[in-house]
């Protein structure tokens, strides 16, 4: 039987580093405007929460990326599901990301915004697992480094359940 055998964040210390990099992000586009993509499902607590955070005139859109043949690694190859609503060419773009694992997903998504001509492109996530990482990628923002563990909640899943957890724990045997 698997469940969650320890919490690794805690509700209030996830709601402090949001805070945190959410005001690292004000600094660094002071005056500017900025469009937050969140990557879908994962990053969409995340972002939500980041989001209110961030005291500037900030747009949002969101991404659905799937990797082929995933089961629990992602295969390299990515296809969107679900495209941006804007053009992000001349734009402050940040992407924003739950989790960055292998970091395919990500490397795969820069290519293709990059090609569209930001202004700016800078990524931000939660959590970043670089153990497991295939695919090096500039990352601007980083909330937590972390080991390489099973984790589920704040948006992170395990089969599509406990992406509602408020707060990331770390999933064993028992
Ligand atoms: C997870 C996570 C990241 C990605 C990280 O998403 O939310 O988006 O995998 O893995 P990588 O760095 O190895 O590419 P998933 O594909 O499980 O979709 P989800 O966000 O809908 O859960
Ligand atoms: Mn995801
Ligand atoms: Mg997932």
């Amino acid at each position: 039987m698997f469940k969650i055998t320890e919490v690794l964040l805690t509700e209030e210390q996830i709601a402090k580093k949001v805070e945190e990099i959410a005001k690292q992000i004000e600094k660094d586009f002071k005056g500017e405007e900025l469009l937050v993509v969140g990557i879908l499902k994962g990053a969409s607590v995340f972002v939500s929460d980041l989001i209110r955070k961030i005291d500037l005139d900030v747009n949002i859109d969101f991404m659905s990326v799937s990797s082929y043949g995933k089961s629990t690694e992602s295969s390299g190859v990515v296809k969107i599901l679900k495209d941006l609503d804007v053009n992000i060419e001349g734009k402050n773009v940040l992407v924003v990301e739950d989790i960055i694992d292998s970091g395919l997903t990500l490397s795969k998504l820069v290519d293709v915004l990059q090609t569209r001509n930001p202004k700016t492109l800078k990524l931000c996530t939660l959590l970043d697992k670089p153990e497991r990482r295939k695919a090096n990628i500039p990352v601007d923002y980083v909330g937590f480094t972390i080991e390489d563990n099973f984790i589920v909640g704040y948006g992170i899943d395990w089969a599509e359940k406990y992406r509602n957890l408020p707060y990331i724990g770390i999933v064993g045997e028992e």
